[in-house]
């Protein structure tokens, strides 16, 4: 039986860490797909066309480094406003989200186009000032130079452009849990996303 944890939200809001949690915690695989618009963005950063780079896109493109840059952040997310980008990376997304057993996936459309049949869906979400500082943190402890404002500005611009593209914008699913991780450790957020999902799986 398929059992399917659609977990959406905006940038740093702690999805990721929230998703790798809850997949583990029910033994089912992950798929992070804000790794697809990554890929693509690395390659349009490269010179490739980006709806030629997703048509042709590979799994082993999701394991390359550098994925996890601001830059290739910014790339993803002006490639994810292209409608033949996003259609195609719809199969493998869909493919995946009704495996056998079940799977967890995150990113900004799951529960409202990917898979809006999902048995669970969450919607986990921060202010953007909690998540810019979060990011910053994180920045900082990797020894990037960079300022809170410049994260901040970066964090917005992205919701931005996310939350008001004309295909597949950012939204909640209108039958998601939120989860506001604002104020919330990650234990308590990770607690919060697995309680939601046991209460669909009855
Ligand atoms: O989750 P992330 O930060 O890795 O996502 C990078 C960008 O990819 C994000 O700003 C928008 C885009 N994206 C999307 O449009 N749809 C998804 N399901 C996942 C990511």
């Amino acid at each position: 039986m398929s059992f399917t944890i659609a977990i959406d939200g905006p940038a740093a809001a702690g999805k990721g860490t929230i998703s790798k949690a809850v997949a583990a915690h029910f033994n089912v695989p992950h798929l992070d797909t804000g790794l697809l618009y990554r890929a693509v963005g690395l390659k349009m950063l490269g010179g490739v066309d980006p709806i030629d780079a997703a048509r042709a896109l590979r799994p082993e493109d999701l394991e390359v480094e550098g994925l996890r840059t601001a830059e290739v952040a910014q790339a993803a997310s002006k490639v994810a406003v292209i409608p033949e980008v996003r259609a195609a990376l719809l199969d493998f997304q869909r493919v995946f989200a009704r495996r056998a057993g079940g799977a967890v996936l995150d990113g900004r459309d799951i529960g409202t186009v990917i898979c809006p049949e999902a048995e669970a869906k969450l919607f986990v979400t921060a202010s953007a000032e909690v998540r810019a500082q979060r990011r910053f943190k994180e920045l900082t402890e990797q020894g990037a130079a960079t300022e809170f404002d410049t994260v901040l500005a970066d964090v917005r611009a992205r919701d931005e452009r996310d939350m008001n593209r004309a295909d597949a914008p950012l939204k909640p699913a209108d039958d998601a849990v939120l989860v506001d991780t604002s104020t919330m450790t990650i234990d308590e957020a990770v607690a919060a996303a697995i309680q939601a999902v046991d209460a669909k799986r009855g």
